[in-house]
Protein backbone atom coordinates (compact mmCIF):
# COMPACT_ATOMS: atom_id res chain seq x y z
CA UNK A 1 0.00 0.00 0.00
CA UNK A 2 1.60 2.93 -1.22
CA UNK A 3 0.93 6.25 -3.03
CA UNK A 4 2.24 4.68 -6.55
CA UNK A 5 -0.12 1.86 -5.83
CA UNK A 6 -3.00 4.35 -4.90
CA UNK A 7 -2.42 6.48 -8.00
CA UNK A 8 -1.90 3.24 -10.45
CA UNK A 9 -5.54 2.72 -9.35
CA UNK A 10 -6.73 6.19 -9.68
CA UNK A 11 -5.29 6.01 -13.52
CA UNK A 12 -6.92 2.48 -14.30
CA UNK A 13 -10.38 3.96 -12.94
CA UNK A 14 -10.03 7.12 -14.66
CA UNK A 15 -9.36 5.56 -17.88
CA UNK A 16 -11.74 2.53 -17.52
CA UNK A 17 -14.96 4.86 -17.17
CA UNK A 18 -15.38 6.45 -20.46
CA UNK A 19 -14.99 3.01 -22.21
CA UNK A 20 -18.29 1.94 -20.24
CA UNK A 21 -21.14 2.50 -21.89
CA UNK A 22 -23.81 0.09 -19.97
CA UNK A 23 -25.37 -0.26 -16.69
CA UNK A 24 -23.80 -3.88 -15.58
CA UNK A 25 -20.42 -3.09 -16.82
CA UNK A 26 -20.64 0.25 -14.96
CA UNK A 27 -21.90 -1.85 -12.19
CA UNK A 28 -18.65 -3.89 -12.41
CA UNK A 29 -16.58 -0.81 -12.40
CA UNK A 30 -18.57 0.64 -9.25
CA UNK A 31 -17.47 -2.69 -7.38
CA UNK A 32 -14.20 -3.27 -8.56
CA UNK A 33 -13.60 0.29 -7.58
CA UNK A 34 -15.34 2.51 -5.32
CA UNK A 35 -17.69 0.06 -3.88
CA UNK A 36 -17.61 -1.30 -0.05
CA UNK A 37 -15.33 -3.71 -1.37
CA UNK A 38 -13.52 -1.75 -4.10
CA UNK A 39 -9.90 -1.23 -4.33
CA UNK A 40 -10.33 2.57 -3.64
CA UNK A 41 -12.38 2.09 -1.12
CA UNK A 42 -9.94 -0.16 0.91
CA UNK A 43 -7.24 1.92 0.18
CA UNK A 44 -8.39 4.84 1.91
CA UNK A 45 -9.68 2.77 4.91
CA UNK A 46 -6.20 1.42 5.32
CA UNK A 47 -4.41 4.51 6.47
CA UNK A 48 -4.35 3.64 9.78
CA UNK A 49 -1.78 0.70 8.94
CA UNK A 50 0.52 3.36 7.35
CA UNK A 51 3.24 5.11 9.35
CA UNK A 52 2.57 8.23 10.88
CA UNK A 53 4.39 10.36 8.99
CA UNK A 54 2.95 9.35 5.47
CA UNK A 55 -1.23 9.38 6.62
CA UNK A 56 -2.05 12.31 6.47
CA UNK A 57 -0.52 12.75 2.48
CA UNK A 58 -1.78 9.50 1.66
CA UNK A 59 -5.43 9.76 3.62
CA UNK A 60 -5.67 13.37 1.83
CA UNK A 61 -5.21 12.12 -1.39
CA UNK A 62 -7.13 9.09 -1.58
CA UNK A 63 -10.09 11.00 0.00
CA UNK A 64 -9.78 13.14 -2.90
CA UNK A 65 -9.40 10.57 -5.57
CA UNK A 66 -12.41 8.50 -3.92
CA UNK A 67 -14.66 11.69 -3.53
CA UNK A 68 -13.49 12.60 -7.18
CA UNK A 69 -14.65 8.99 -8.81
CA UNK A 70 -17.45 9.26 -6.99
CA UNK A 71 -18.89 12.17 -8.87
CA UNK A 72 -17.46 10.80 -12.21
CA UNK A 73 -19.03 7.23 -11.64
CA UNK A 74 -22.80 9.64 -10.86
CA UNK A 75 -22.06 11.39 -14.16
CA UNK A 76 -21.49 8.68 -16.38
CA UNK A 77 -24.53 6.29 -14.78
CA UNK A 78 -26.51 9.49 -15.33
CA UNK A 79 -25.20 9.63 -19.09
CA UNK A 80 -25.85 5.55 -19.57
CA UNK A 81 -29.26 5.95 -18.17
CA UNK A 82 -30.23 8.94 -20.69
CA UNK A 83 -28.78 6.91 -23.39
CA UNK A 84 -30.83 3.83 -22.50
CA UNK A 85 -33.79 6.17 -22.46
CA UNK A 86 -33.30 7.29 -25.83
CA UNK A 87 -32.76 4.38 -27.47
CA UNK A 88 -35.64 3.06 -25.96
CA UNK A 89 -37.90 5.57 -27.24
CA UNK A 90 -36.60 5.57 -30.75
CA UNK A 91 -37.14 1.72 -30.69
CA UNK A 92 -40.85 2.24 -29.87
CA UNK A 93 -41.21 4.97 -32.20
CA UNK A 94 -44.40 4.53 -34.28
CA UNK A 95 -43.96 5.89 -38.15
CA UNK A 96 -47.29 7.12 -38.88
CA UNK A 97 -46.58 7.03 -42.67
CA UNK A 98 -46.41 3.51 -42.81
CA UNK A 99 -49.19 1.37 -44.24
CA UNK A 100 -51.42 -0.14 -42.06
CA UNK A 101 -51.03 -3.87 -41.77
CA UNK A 102 -54.21 -5.91 -42.71
CA UNK A 103 -56.09 -7.73 -39.95
CA UNK A 104 -57.88 -10.67 -41.28
CA UNK A 105 -61.48 -11.00 -39.97
CA UNK A 106 -63.56 -13.72 -39.57
CA UNK A 107 -67.32 -13.25 -41.13
CA UNK A 108 -70.63 -14.96 -41.16
CA UNK A 109 -70.86 -18.13 -43.52
CA UNK A 110 -73.50 -17.17 -46.66
CA UNK A 111 -75.94 -20.30 -45.07
CA UNK A 112 -75.94 -18.38 -41.49
CA UNK A 113 -76.29 -15.14 -42.81
CA UNK A 114 -79.51 -16.76 -44.72
CA UNK A 115 -80.35 -19.04 -41.21
CA UNK A 116 -80.48 -15.57 -39.43
CA UNK A 117 -82.91 -13.64 -41.74
CA UNK A 118 -85.31 -17.13 -41.89
CA UNK A 119 -85.24 -17.06 -38.15
CA UNK A 120 -85.91 -13.83 -37.31
CA UNK A 121 -88.96 -13.78 -40.28
CA UNK A 122 -90.38 -16.60 -38.39
CA UNK A 123 -90.23 -15.29 -35.31
CA UNK A 124 -91.59 -12.32 -36.01
CA UNK A 125 -94.26 -14.45 -37.07
CA UNK A 126 -94.31 -16.52 -33.72
CA UNK A 127 -92.11 -19.32 -34.56
CA UNK A 128 -89.85 -20.35 -31.65
CA UNK A 129 -86.64 -22.40 -32.96
CA UNK A 130 -86.49 -25.83 -31.50
CA UNK A 131 -83.65 -27.67 -32.50
CA UNK A 132 -82.72 -31.48 -32.31
CA UNK A 133 -80.08 -34.00 -33.07
CA UNK A 134 -78.61 -34.74 -36.16
CA UNK A 135 -78.74 -38.17 -35.82
CA UNK A 136 -81.43 -40.33 -35.41
CA UNK A 137 -83.16 -43.45 -35.46
CA UNK A 138 -85.26 -44.94 -38.25
CA UNK A 139 -88.40 -44.98 -36.41
CA UNK A 140 -88.54 -41.21 -36.13
CA UNK A 141 -86.68 -40.26 -39.30
CA UNK A 142 -88.99 -42.54 -41.63
CA UNK A 143 -91.28 -45.22 -39.78
CA UNK A 144 -93.11 -42.22 -37.86
CA UNK A 145 -93.39 -39.54 -40.22
CA UNK A 146 -95.68 -42.68 -42.45
CA UNK A 147 -92.39 -43.70 -44.69
CA UNK A 148 -92.14 -47.90 -43.40
CA UNK A 149 -89.11 -49.46 -44.33
CA UNK A 150 -90.19 -51.06 -47.87
CA UNK A 151 -91.70 -47.65 -48.96
CA UNK A 152 -90.80 -46.28 -52.11
CA UNK A 153 -91.21 -43.19 -51.18
CA UNK A 154 -87.53 -44.11 -49.13
CA UNK A 155 -86.11 -43.52 -52.62
CA UNK A 156 -86.13 -40.02 -51.75
CA UNK A 157 -83.55 -39.72 -49.10
CA UNK A 158 -80.31 -41.80 -49.76
CA UNK A 159 -79.15 -42.57 -45.85
CA UNK A 160 -75.83 -42.87 -44.31
CA UNK A 161 -75.87 -45.38 -41.88
CA UNK A 162 -73.96 -45.45 -38.64
CA UNK A 163 -71.97 -49.04 -37.50
CA UNK A 164 -75.22 -49.25 -34.93
CA UNK A 165 -78.00 -50.73 -36.81
CA UNK A 166 -81.31 -48.64 -37.33
CA UNK A 167 -79.06 -45.23 -36.28
CA UNK A 168 -79.05 -42.76 -39.41
CA UNK A 169 -77.81 -39.07 -39.54
CA UNK A 170 -80.96 -37.55 -40.56
CA UNK A 171 -81.80 -36.76 -44.23
CA UNK A 172 -84.32 -34.21 -43.60
CA UNK A 173 -85.50 -32.14 -40.76
CA UNK A 174 -88.53 -33.49 -40.51
CA UNK A 175 -88.00 -35.87 -37.45
CA UNK A 176 -87.98 -32.87 -35.45
CA UNK A 177 -91.55 -32.61 -35.96
CA UNK A 178 -92.12 -35.56 -34.26
CA UNK A 179 -89.64 -34.42 -31.34
CA UNK A 180 -91.62 -31.28 -30.84
CA UNK A 181 -94.88 -32.75 -30.76
CA UNK A 182 -94.27 -34.97 -28.35
CA UNK A 183 -92.57 -32.38 -26.17
CA UNK A 184 -95.53 -30.20 -26.60
CA UNK A 185 -98.80 -32.06 -26.84
CA UNK A 186 -101.27 -31.98 -26.57
CA UNK A 187 -100.83 -27.77 -26.50
CA UNK A 188 -100.44 -25.55 -29.78
CA UNK A 189 -97.25 -25.70 -31.40
CA UNK A 190 -95.39 -22.92 -33.56
CA UNK A 191 -91.97 -23.98 -34.32
CA UNK A 192 -89.40 -24.13 -37.08
CA UNK A 193 -86.69 -26.67 -36.29
CA UNK A 194 -83.09 -25.60 -38.15
CA UNK A 195 -80.17 -27.56 -38.84
CA UNK A 196 -77.70 -29.95 -40.89
CA UNK A 197 -79.32 -32.78 -43.04
CA UNK A 198 -76.83 -35.54 -44.50
CA UNK A 199 -77.82 -37.72 -47.92
CA UNK A 200 -75.51 -39.63 -49.75
CA UNK A 201 -75.46 -38.26 -52.67
CA UNK A 202 -73.34 -37.93 -55.87
CA UNK A 203 -71.86 -34.67 -55.28
CA UNK A 204 -72.62 -31.93 -57.87
CA UNK A 205 -73.39 -28.41 -58.52
CA UNK A 206 -76.70 -29.10 -57.23
CA UNK A 207 -76.53 -31.63 -54.82
CA UNK A 208 -73.95 -31.96 -51.63
CA UNK A 209 -74.24 -34.66 -48.83
CA UNK A 210 -74.62 -31.89 -46.17
CA UNK A 211 -76.84 -28.93 -46.51
CA UNK A 212 -79.22 -27.10 -44.21
CA UNK A 213 -83.08 -27.32 -43.93
CA UNK A 214 -85.44 -25.06 -41.88
CA UNK A 215 -88.56 -26.93 -41.25
CA UNK A 216 -91.48 -25.48 -39.86
CA UNK A 217 -94.54 -26.78 -38.30
CA UNK A 218 -97.95 -25.43 -36.32
CA UNK A 219 -100.48 -27.75 -34.85
CA UNK A 220 -103.21 -26.16 -33.25
CA UNK A 221 -107.41 -26.21 -33.58
CA UNK A 222 -109.03 -24.97 -36.65
CA UNK A 223 -105.36 -24.91 -38.43
CA UNK A 224 -105.95 -25.17 -42.44
CA UNK A 225 -104.81 -24.84 -45.94
CA UNK A 226 -105.27 -21.48 -45.95
CA UNK A 227 -103.15 -20.24 -43.10
CA UNK A 228 -100.41 -22.21 -44.77
CA UNK A 229 -100.58 -20.46 -48.12
CA UNK A 230 -100.62 -17.32 -46.26
CA UNK A 231 -97.95 -18.00 -43.86
CA UNK A 232 -95.65 -19.31 -46.48
CA UNK A 233 -96.64 -16.03 -49.16
CA UNK A 234 -95.57 -13.87 -46.14
CA UNK A 235 -92.48 -15.68 -45.38
CA UNK A 236 -91.45 -15.95 -49.47
CA UNK A 237 -92.08 -11.89 -49.89
CA UNK A 238 -90.15 -11.08 -47.23
CA UNK A 239 -86.87 -13.17 -48.28
CA UNK A 240 -87.44 -12.59 -51.92
CA UNK A 241 -88.72 -9.41 -51.77
CA UNK A 242 -92.45 -7.48 -51.77
CA UNK A 243 -93.66 -7.97 -55.06
CA UNK A 244 -92.31 -11.49 -56.00
CA UNK A 245 -95.09 -13.65 -57.08
CA UNK A 246 -95.09 -16.97 -55.44
CA UNK A 247 -97.26 -19.79 -56.44
CA UNK A 248 -98.43 -23.74 -54.95
CA UNK A 249 -98.35 -26.86 -56.77
CA UNK A 250 -99.42 -30.02 -55.59
CA UNK A 251 -97.35 -32.64 -54.89
CA UNK A 252 -96.43 -35.58 -52.84
CA UNK A 253 -94.58 -36.39 -49.10
CA UNK A 254 -95.84 -39.27 -47.23
CA UNK A 255 -95.75 -36.92 -43.76
CA UNK A 256 -98.11 -34.27 -45.17
CA UNK A 257 -101.47 -34.55 -47.16
CA UNK A 258 -102.03 -32.39 -49.14
CA UNK A 259 -98.81 -32.05 -50.26
CA UNK A 260 -97.41 -29.23 -52.05
CA UNK A 261 -94.36 -27.56 -53.65
CA UNK A 262 -94.00 -23.71 -53.29
CA UNK A 263 -92.56 -21.62 -56.42
CA UNK A 264 -91.53 -18.09 -56.30
CA UNK A 265 -91.23 -16.13 -59.35
CA UNK A 266 -87.18 -16.36 -60.73
CA UNK A 267 -85.52 -13.09 -59.48
CA UNK A 268 -83.26 -13.50 -62.34
CA UNK A 269 -85.07 -13.20 -65.70
CA UNK A 270 -88.26 -11.86 -63.78
CA UNK A 271 -90.37 -14.46 -64.40
CA UNK A 272 -89.76 -14.55 -68.33
CA UNK A 273 -87.75 -18.05 -68.09
CA UNK A 274 -84.04 -18.11 -68.60
CA UNK A 275 -81.37 -21.21 -67.85
CA UNK A 276 -81.39 -20.87 -63.47
CA UNK A 277 -85.37 -21.27 -63.83
CA UNK A 278 -84.55 -24.04 -66.88
CA UNK A 279 -87.32 -21.73 -68.84
CA UNK A 280 -90.02 -21.67 -66.48
CA UNK A 281 -89.83 -18.59 -64.64
CA UNK A 282 -90.38 -20.30 -61.71
CA UNK A 283 -87.81 -21.45 -58.89
CA UNK A 284 -88.85 -23.92 -56.18
CA UNK A 285 -88.22 -22.81 -52.37
CA UNK A 286 -89.82 -25.36 -50.45
CA UNK A 287 -91.88 -28.41 -49.80
CA UNK A 288 -94.61 -28.04 -47.31
CA UNK A 289 -98.55 -29.34 -46.46
CA UNK A 290 -100.96 -30.86 -43.90
CA UNK A 291 -99.90 -32.73 -41.37
CA UNK A 292 -100.72 -36.48 -42.34
CA UNK A 293 -102.90 -37.74 -39.63
CA UNK A 294 -100.90 -40.63 -38.93
CA UNK A 295 -97.90 -38.11 -38.32
CA UNK A 296 -100.34 -36.00 -35.68
CA UNK A 297 -100.95 -39.52 -33.99
CA UNK A 298 -97.22 -40.69 -33.88
CA UNK A 299 -96.84 -37.34 -32.10
CA UNK A 300 -99.20 -37.32 -29.52
CA UNK A 301 -102.13 -35.45 -30.77
CA UNK A 302 -105.81 -36.51 -31.99
CA UNK A 303 -106.17 -35.91 -35.68
CA UNK A 304 -109.94 -35.25 -35.25
CA UNK A 305 -109.34 -32.45 -32.63
CA UNK A 306 -106.38 -31.09 -34.14
CA UNK A 307 -104.86 -29.91 -37.60
CA UNK A 308 -101.47 -28.77 -38.46
CA UNK A 309 -98.83 -27.80 -41.18
CA UNK A 310 -95.39 -28.43 -42.23
CA UNK A 311 -92.83 -27.25 -44.66
CA UNK A 312 -89.09 -27.34 -45.45
CA UNK A 313 -86.80 -25.32 -47.09
CA UNK A 314 -83.19 -25.51 -47.91
CA UNK A 315 -81.19 -22.37 -46.53
CA UNK A 316 -78.39 -22.65 -49.33
CA UNK A 317 -80.92 -23.03 -52.29
CA UNK A 318 -82.46 -20.11 -51.37
CA UNK A 319 -78.95 -18.34 -50.14
CA UNK A 320 -77.87 -19.29 -54.39
CA UNK A 321 -80.99 -18.00 -55.90
CA UNK A 322 -80.88 -14.45 -53.92
CA UNK A 323 -77.04 -13.93 -54.49
CA UNK A 324 -77.31 -16.19 -58.25
CA UNK A 325 -74.55 -18.86 -56.99
CA UNK A 326 -74.18 -21.30 -59.57
CA UNK A 327 -73.31 -24.41 -57.79
CA UNK A 328 -73.21 -25.27 -54.00
CA UNK A 329 -70.16 -27.08 -53.58
CA UNK A 330 -69.11 -23.23 -52.76
CA UNK A 331 -70.60 -23.69 -49.63
CA UNK A 332 -68.93 -26.10 -47.92
CA UNK A 333 -65.82 -25.49 -50.43
CA UNK A 334 -64.31 -23.07 -47.73
CA UNK A 335 -62.83 -20.99 -50.37
CA UNK A 336 -61.83 -17.73 -48.80
CA UNK A 337 -62.06 -16.17 -52.81
CA UNK A 338 -65.86 -17.16 -52.50
CA UNK A 339 -66.85 -16.61 -48.59
CA UNK A 340 -65.30 -13.28 -48.43
CA UNK A 341 -68.02 -11.63 -50.98
CA UNK A 342 -70.80 -12.33 -47.99
N1 LIG B 1 -88.53 -33.30 -45.58
C1 LIG B 1 -88.72 -32.92 -46.96
C2 LIG B 1 -87.41 -33.15 -47.71
O1 LIG B 1 -86.42 -33.30 -47.13
C3 LIG B 1 -89.12 -31.48 -47.08
C4 LIG B 1 -90.50 -31.24 -46.60
C5 LIG B 1 -91.56 -31.34 -47.45
C6 LIG B 1 -90.76 -30.95 -45.27
C7 LIG B 1 -92.87 -31.12 -47.04
C8 LIG B 1 -92.06 -30.76 -44.83
C9 LIG B 1 -93.10 -30.83 -45.73
O2 LIG B 1 -92.35 -30.47 -43.57
O3 LIG B 1 -94.38 -30.61 -45.29
O4 LIG B 1 -87.44 -33.18 -48.91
Amino acid sequence: MSLQELERLYTEAKNALPEITEAAALENWENKFIGRKGAITLLVRSVGQLPKEDRAAFGQRANQIKSEMESAYAQRADLIRQRELAKSLEEGEIDVTLPGRPTPTGGIHPATQTLREIYAIWADMGFQVFRTREVEDDQTNFEMLNIPPHHPARDMWDTFHTTTPGVILRTHTSPGQIHAMRRFAPGPIRVILPGMCFRYEQISTRKEIQFNQVEGLAVGHNIRLSDLKGTITAFARRIFGEDRKVRFRGSYFPFTEPSMEVDVECMLCEGKGCSVCSGTGWLEIAGCGMVHPVVLRNGGYDPTVHSGFAFGMGPERITMLKHGINDIRYFWGNDLRFLEQF
